[in-house]
């Protein structure tokens, strides 16, 4: 991607996604010049043609620290950087956001760090967030807020702009009330998503959860999806489950250049008879380490040979500054240097690991040589590796091992579902997989192919906005709160 244009300092905007990292990072070479690349997230895909069509602006942060970057266009959208100094890039984004929130979300896979400085910090980032989108719209337009590193930004953004209609949507799960009620900010987060019209959630359970904070935290009256605010404004909390541009990624897999990879990485491989596939950024939440022992035991206990069967995990960096995420990759490091030096043989390791992140194509490759794919998540919001290996098994085989942890599980049923907490389950339900007969993985393929082919991401952008949009013309009608709380 070259260096972009840039524009005029404000737009006002249409329509309006605020979330914490733009659809390109600015990235710094060895020789000082800089350049923009895709970030990580596959939520410009599913929003891109939706804010072309409407003049839409993107609010979020270039990915580095310091420079302040004037707003451009690229590819038809106007994005807007919001800058963050390397205090913030540690307290918002490393502290905050992925050290207390990150964890605590998480079902407390890891335990979370309370530190009031990084909570102030959270405020100051926010609200330049808030101000940057309050700056950038147009009168009445729509803004849709992204993301746990956002919380604050609707109330902010209501109080600047009442006029604004503003969605919000949390990408990880939300929390049930025992574990959220840990955060000493519980209920300035709470009135923080409450600044919003409508707040989508990936199931139902959370939007659940929410509400009944709501109740218990902030005292105000609730009715299922409901939350009905003193000066008569109605905020709905539903379930949105997001998904992937599976029409993208079928076309992709089915090209000449993907089949030709696929062959090759297989032959690589040394044409090994089932490939295992675990694709992940390297994060606690995903289960990384608990699935390769299960597959090693499965090695160990000879229920599998390294002659023909083969673990391929691609963990992609992330985070990596972050005390639980550095303890984790050393311990992947470790474990997989282990398993490999015990079991694997000359040229046939147990496990091929890479430390690495990869274009879409190497991806789509990656899902067509896969027979078994893995994906065994304590907690996932929804997690679309899984939809992705999914779309593109056109021809309806390959099995999906899949934690019932995961969001996806909701709607993928008839993947193989495992608990990643019980290893011997896991064990036994992924040699299932291995075993099943092609007519029963065809069966359960195409069920699932069905799924994310009728949900796909077009289809969640459009119903969330699509009910703001709703919402707005019913509210009007809407004035007073049934009895019943
Ligand atoms: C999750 C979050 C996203 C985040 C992504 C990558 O999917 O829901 O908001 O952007 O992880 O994490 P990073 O910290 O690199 O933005």
């Amino acid at each position: 991607m070259s260096e972009p244009s840039s524009t005029s300092t404000t737009v006002a905007a249409d329509l309006l996604v605020v979330a914490n990292r733009l659809p390109v990072d600015r990235v710094v070479n060895d020789d000082g010049s800089t350049e923009w690349r895709a970030s990580p997230g596959g939520l410009v895909s599913a929003l891109a043609p939706v804010m072309r069509k409407n003049e839409g602006a993107w609010i979020g942060w270039p990915g580095d620290t310091g420079t302040e970057v004037e707003p451009f266009e690229n590819d038809g959208i106007a994005l807007v950087p919001v800058a963050l100094s390397d205090q913030e890039y540690a307290e918002f984004y490393e502290g905050f956001s992925n050290d207390t929130l990150w964890p605590l979300y998480h079902d407390l896979v890891a335990k979370p760090s309370f530190r009031r400085e990084w909570w102030d910090s959270y405020v100051t980032v926010n609200q330049r967030f808030a101000d940057a989108a309050a700056a950038n719209a147009a009168e009445g337009a729509t803004v849709w807020v992204q993301d746990y590193q956002l919380q604050l930004v609707p109330q902010m953004l209501r109080e600047l702009r009442p006029d604004l209609r503003i969605g919000f949507y949390l990408h990880i799960p939300f929390p049930p009330a025992e574990l959220f009620s840990q955060l000493p900010w519980r209920r300035q987060v709470l009135e923080g998503l409450l600044g919003a019209d409508l707040v989508g959630f990936q199931l139902s359970g959370a939007a659940q959860n929410f509400v009944r904070l709501v109740r218990q935290r902030v005292g105000h009256k609730t009715h299922r999806d409901t939350v009905y605010l003193p000066d008569g404004r109605v905020v709905r909390a539903r379930a949105f489950p997001i998904s992937i541009d599976t029409e993208g990624f079928e076309e992709l897999a089915r090209s000449e250049p993907v089949e030709t990879r696929a062959a090759e990485i297989r032959r690589e491989l040394g044409n090994p008879s089932t490939v295992f596939l675990g694709i992940d950024r390297l994060d606690y939440t995903k289960g990384i380490y608990a699935r390769l022992r299960a597959f090693s035991e499965l090695i160990a206990d000879g229920e599998l040979d390294v002659e023909d069967a083969v673990f391929v995990q691609v963990a992609t960096p992330s985070r990596e500054r972050v005390d639980q995420y550095r303890r984790l990759r050393d311990d992947i490091d470790r474990l997989v240097g282990r398993i490999n030096g015990d079991l694997g043989r000359i040229g046939r390791p147990a496990i091929s690991y890479l430390h690495s992140s990869f274009p879409r194509e190497e991806m789509a490759a990656l899902y067509r040589a896969a027979d078994v794919m893995v994906v065994t998540p304590f907690r996932d919001g929804m997690n679309l590796v899984a939809k992705e290996y999914v779309a593109c098994r056109f021809h309806e085989d390959g099995a999906l091992v899949l934690s019932e942890f995961a969001g996806a599980a909701d709607e993928l049923r008839q993947a193989y579902l495992v608990n990643p907490y019980d290893i011997n389950g896991m064990k036994a339900t992924m040699m299932q997989a291995h075993r099943a007969e092609p007519k029963e993985l065809s069966k359960r393929m195409r069920a699932m192919r069905k799924t994310v082919t009728e949900n796909d991401v077009a289809h969640w952008a459009s119903t969330f906005l699509d009910s703001l949009a709703l919402d707005r013309d019913a509210h009007d009608k809407q004035t007073r709160p049934p009895h019943e709380s």
